[in-house]
């Protein structure tokens, strides 16, 4: 390879384990990947937090393998004149599914259960017993009629509410950036809340899918939850900040939040009664990391090749 050639290689760095489909978008002719390298042209990161880190001069883009993008500097990078790019439901259908497993997993106390029937190890000839004992300990509710509220209607709230009629629960919508009407592909079966503080008051069961913001910050707290009805289940897996986690202690222990499931745990949380926490695997499939990760790459691809700036 001659020198010239060489020079006008550009250089792409990748941060926690980019699936190798969207490495392999970066055909050997044009670009390195050099996760080494501390002034790439472009960085496809996943969920690695590059606030705190030095951002090269010659970096021109940042993709996003993923949707959120809290753990990116965008302001920083608007100023330098980097380029943030995110990938928008390429990871909706494996968020949307786990929504689902989850809503009614939980609803039917099947994770307390599980945990429960586990713990009888060692209980020899008395576990189908015991488990007589655990089977009306957790008897659940069906979802079937029960009204789901989805907060967010994008890629993925917008999956997850079309899909849930599907399971004949009333579906109500409400979207604080966008009219139910220009939603994502939403049926007309979903119902438009006209005021967030409608959803909260109607629904059994609360889904939310919006990015995290200063508006949307704490959007569940004492307030909001004094206007739901009494056990209602709140499922989040888009940001822990979108919840005041004292406030939402305080509801699950008097009875107001029946149930909180997260994606987003922490210490706090864990020691909440009937917290559901999950490790972050709401969009953790195979299927998802390639979908991420191969438009982070084509997005970083055609912008270096060609000056474009396409989000999809
Ligand atoms: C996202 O922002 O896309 C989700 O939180 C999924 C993830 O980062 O793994």
């Amino acid at each position: 390879m001659s020198t010239t050639t060489i020079d006008k290689m550009k250089t792409i760095k990748t941060l926690n384990n980019i699936a190798e489909s969207g490495l392999k978008v970066f055909n050997k002719d044009h670009f390195i990947i050099d996760n080494d390298s501390e002034n790439p042209d472009a960085i496809v990161v996943r969920s690695f937090n590059m606030h705190s880190i030095e951002l090269g001069n010659k970096v021109k883009a940042i993709a996003r393998a993923g949707a959120g993008v809290n753990n990116i500097p965008v302001e920083k990078c608007t100023e330098q004149g980097i380029v943030v790019f995110n990938t928008p439901g390429a990871n909706a259908n494996a968020v949307k599914e786990m929504v689902l497993t989850c809503l009614m997993a939980s609803s039917r106390n099947l994770f307390d259960g599980i945990t429960w029937t586990k713990a009888l190890e060692g209980e020899g000839d008395q576990v189908p017993k015991l488990v007589e004992a655990g089977k009306k300990q957790f008897v659940g509710k069906e979802i079937k009629g029960k009204t789901l509220g989805v907060i967010g209607l994008g890629a993925i709230g917008a999956l997850v509410a079309n899909d849930a009629l599907g399971l004949d629960m009333d579906v109500i919508g409400f979207d604080p950036f966008i009219s139910v009407d220009t939603a994502w592909n939403l049926s007309r079966n979903v119902q438009r809340a006209m005021t967030i503080e409608q959803l909260f008051a109607d629904s059994d069961y609360i889904t939310v899918h919006v990015p995290l913001t200063a508006d949307t910050r704490g959007m569940f707290n004492e307030a909001t939850f004094s206007i739901m009805k009494p056990g209602v289940h709140i499922l989040n897996f888009s940001r822990g900040e979108l919840v005041n986690e004292t406030d939402m202690a305080e509801a699950l222990e008097s009875g107001q939040v029946g149930k909180y499931i997260t994606d987003f745990p922490n210490e706090k949380v864990l020691k909440m009664k009937n917290s559901v926490p999950i490790p972050h695997l709401g969009a953790s499939t195979k299927e998802s990391e390639e979908n991420c990760a191969i438009m982070a790459a084509r997005q970083v691809k055609e912008f270096l090749e060609t000056g474009n700036i396409k989000n999809s």
